[in-house]
């Protein structure tokens, strides 16, 4: 991978952050420094017809917009993709895309699924497979740690959470890589829009298997679980299940691949890990807020609301983007923002959200990179990069999609 090119500030009237390919091939840093300290509100103009939005970059900021679902909602989509298009046909029946009383019932729903017990197997199960995927891809010569290992933790992961028999595996990943379209530059909406389909009728067809003869997996609990008497709706049941394995998978691939490239980019750091100097769950962390695997999340204003004290008033109705990207390297929290230091504390990184709409696998996915960190102490020497990486193309998810290296063996 060529390295990224460096915005400047002198940029920031032609950026453009709804296109992927700003965010694959270039580097924001000093465009975001510069708009947290002058703009920590930018309006970013329309882009093809869409309407313009507000960009948040200040850590203070985003976190208390995250909080404010009372002023920002989030059911007129969550995300710039459908924030610009007006809406998500899930709204108000997916957690993440509904608010108020209803958006806390399916969240209490889902956190029986969550729950540290209901993890305990999945988590067991986590450790394993990755230690087996880290010894396969250190008896290997070379290995795509994206592909090879960092692809299959998260995906096996949800797929125990969400009891997913194992025959269907590899389709169900299959399905979700195109869903999503973030592998190359140029990507089909008609292919994405049929997988998506094809993932709910898939989870619909499961659903009903489960409400007939439920496990303790995040399908019967969503199948069975009750609001006031009454059952979710098929509806409400297939587009749950679809965020678990959208919110899931990726993200936590992206935060690993990107984890391991950060490790050889900064070998003192490796040193640290393979030493034992510092705490796999802080070093956790360190990797989530580096790699920051989701780029912005947003959200519509219901009201009118003053900002930035510049007179800046943010209109009812008016998109806002919520930028982790930026407010993860924010010099106001953190100390030299721009150094990878896996014994940072404390580290009040936004990559898992804020407020009500915190993300509900934050522990699943902090289970998976440390198994990741725990296997690589353990069993990998050294790790050396073998080719060019290559990263996605995404105005949301941002990492790492193939990353050559060589492990060797401790
Ligand atoms: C919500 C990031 C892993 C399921 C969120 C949000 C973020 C996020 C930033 C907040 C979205 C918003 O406020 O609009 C991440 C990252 C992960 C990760 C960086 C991995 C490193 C997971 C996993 C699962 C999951 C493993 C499930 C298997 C969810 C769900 C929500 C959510 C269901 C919606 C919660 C709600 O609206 O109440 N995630 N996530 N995430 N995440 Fe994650």
């Amino acid at each position: 991978m060529p390295s990224r090119i460096m915005l400047s500030p002198g940029d920031i009237a032609t950026l453009d952050l709804t296109d992927p390919r700003t965010h694959a091939e270039y580097d924001l840093s000093e465009v975001w420094r510069h708009l947290r300290r002058t703009q920590p509100f930018y309006w970013h103009p329309s882009v093809g017809g869409a309407p313009g939005f507000w960009v948040v970059s200040r850590h203070a900021d985003v976190s208390e917009i995250y909080r404010d679902d009372k002023r920002f909602t989030s059911e007129k989509g969550n995300v710039l993709t459908t924030l610009l298009m007006g809406g998500d046909s899930a709204a108000g029946m997916m957690a993440a895309v509904t608010d108020g009383p209803r958006h806390a019932d399916i969240r209490k729903i889902l956190l029986k699924a969550f729950s540290p017990r209901a993890l305990e197997g999945v988590v067991d199960h986590i450790r394993q497979s990755t230690r087996e995927l880290l010894r396969d891809a250190v008896a290997r010569e070379e290995c795509d740690f994206a592909r090879d290992v960092a692809a299959d933790i998260p995906l096996t992961a949800i797929c125990d959470l969400m009891g997913v028999p194992e025959a269907d595996r590899a389709k169900v990943l299959e399905l979700t890589a195109t869903a999503l379209g973030n592998d190359g530059a140029a990507q089909s909406p008609v292919a994405a829009w049929q997988a998506r389909n094809d993932i709910l009728a898939y989870f619909g067809t499961l659903a009903e298997e489960r409400r007939r003869n439920p496990g303790d997996d995040a399908v019967s609990v969503l199948a069975t679980g009750l609001v006031e008497g009454r059952p979710l709706t098929m509806d409400e049941i297939v587009v749950n299940c679809y965020s678990l394995i959208i919110g899931g998978d990726e993200t936590s691939r992206m935060s690993m691949a990107g984890g391991v490239l950060a490790l050889v980019e900064h070998p003192a750091q490796w040193q640290a890990l393979k030493s034992g100097e510092v705490d796999i769950a802080t070093a956790v962390d360190e990797i989530l807020r580096w790699t920051t695997p989701a780029l912005h999340f947003g959200r519509t204003a219901l009201e009118d609301v003053p900002v930035g004290g510049q007179g800046q008033v943010i209109r009812a109705g008016d998109v806002v983007t919520l930028w982790s990207d930026s407010a993860n390297m924010d010099e106001e929290v953190f100390d030299a923002p721009e150094r990878f230091l896996l014994g940072r504390t404390p580290n009040k990184h936004l990559s898992f959200g804020y407020g009500p709409h915190f993300c509900l696998g934050a522990y699943l996915g902090r289970a998976e990179i440390a198994a990741m960190l725990t296997g690589l102490r353990e069993l990998v020497a050294s790790v050396e990069l073998r080719g060019d990486t290559r990263r996605n193309y995404s105005n949301l998810l941002s990492g790492i999609t193939s990353l050559p290296v060589a492990l060797r063996p401790e």
